[in-house]
């Protein structure tokens, strides 16, 4: 059987809200926000991102399309991506899907692991090359001012340090500003998030989720911020010592006051918005008996 096959299978058989008890039992390996990343038995070696996202074809495409200009750009930019490809199902009676397959890497090589596997010194010298990897995205939108702005998500579980290779691998969302217009479109991402908390989303938060990431200090923020939700607070200072090495001139420094003020808004945003999906996925499987299209991580500590 051919991949695409493989996936129209998986796909038919899938039952998102209850993952465990569908025939293709998928082995899931990650939670993003938004998408749920698994293995699956007859496609080894690697790891599938699936954004069940679309009502037309042609949406798909585009996504399709900008995804893999996004990751042309950061490979421009001299970022290391992991091998991928890109795969849309298209079956009856389901939205449209989109599949990344990516190369997997040693779960111990994803760096929210790896930390907890190295000593201190050897944190600080992976932090530092994270940042200078983030840094090579700002300079290429130097580079490039007015024609290619690139957004980077640089939290900790993006990355991955195998043997001397550091990969980033969060691809999935192409955030990608050409001539100043942003080239995605939220309305597919939108749909992730029950109807009546779209309003919502859009007013107060997609805008702000859009745009931290083409901002160099709060994408910083965003890096040192996320160390609570990965149970490794205590590495905030140093952090922040070698983020306010790198910050290019003219940026303010990053203060903990600031990154704890941002941690505590980030994590209401998020922890409302899981509690919202869960709230939905209930309504649409238990009391309407549909099909929920998204698989949904349990609680997270935070
Ligand atoms: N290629 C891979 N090999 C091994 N593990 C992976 C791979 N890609 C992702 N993972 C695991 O899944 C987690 C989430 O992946 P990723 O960052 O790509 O999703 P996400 O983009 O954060 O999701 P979202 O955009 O919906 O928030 C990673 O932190 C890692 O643990
Ligand atoms: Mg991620």
């Amino acid at each position: 059987m051919n991949e695409l096959r493989i996936l129209e299978d998986f796909e038919k058989k899938l039952i998102p809200h209850a993952p465990e008890k569908s025939s293709v039992r998928p082995e899931i390996i990650g939670y993003g926000e938004i998408s749920t990343i698994f293995k699956i038995d007859s496609i080894k070696g690697y790891a599938f991102k699936r954004l069940p996202l679309f009502k037309k074809r042609e949406n798909a495409l585009r996504y399709e399309e900008n995804y893999k200009k996004y990751c042309e750009f950061l490979r421009k930019a001299g970022l290391t991506l992991p091998e991928d490809k890109t795969i849309i199902i298209d079956i009856k009676r389901t939205p449209i899907s989109f599949y990344i397959a990516q190369k997997e890497l040693p779960s111990n090589s994803i760096g929210n692991k790896l930390i907890f596997n190295i000593d201190v010194e050897k944190i600080k010298i992976l932090f530092s090359r994270i940042i200078k990897e983030i840094k090579k995205v700002w300079e290429f939108n130097k580079d490039n001012a007015g024609s290619v702005e690139l957004s980077i998500d640089g939290q900790l579980s993006n990355w991955a340090l195998v043997g001397e290779k550091l990969f980033f691998i969060d691809t999935s969302t192409p955030l990608f500003r050409l001539e100043g217009k942003e080239q995605l479109d939220p309305e597919p991402l939108l749909k992730s998030a029950p109807g009546f908390l779209k309003w919502i989303l859009k007013l107060f938060f997609l805008e702000d989720v859009m745009n931290r990431y083409y901002d160099e200090r709060l994408v910083y923020i965003d890096f040192a911020a996320n160390l609570y939700k990965e149970q490794k607070a205590e590495l905030i200072p140093m952090t922040l010592k070698i983020i306010n090495k790198n910050l290019s001139e003219g940026l303010k420094r990053i203060e903990i006051e600031e990154v704890d003020k941002y941690y505590k808004e980030d994590k209401m945003i998020w922890t409302l918005f899981l509690s919202f999906r869960k709230f939905d996925r209930f309504i649409k499987t238990k009391i309407l008996r549909k099909r929920y299209e998204f698989i949904l991580p349990g609680k997270i500590k935070r």
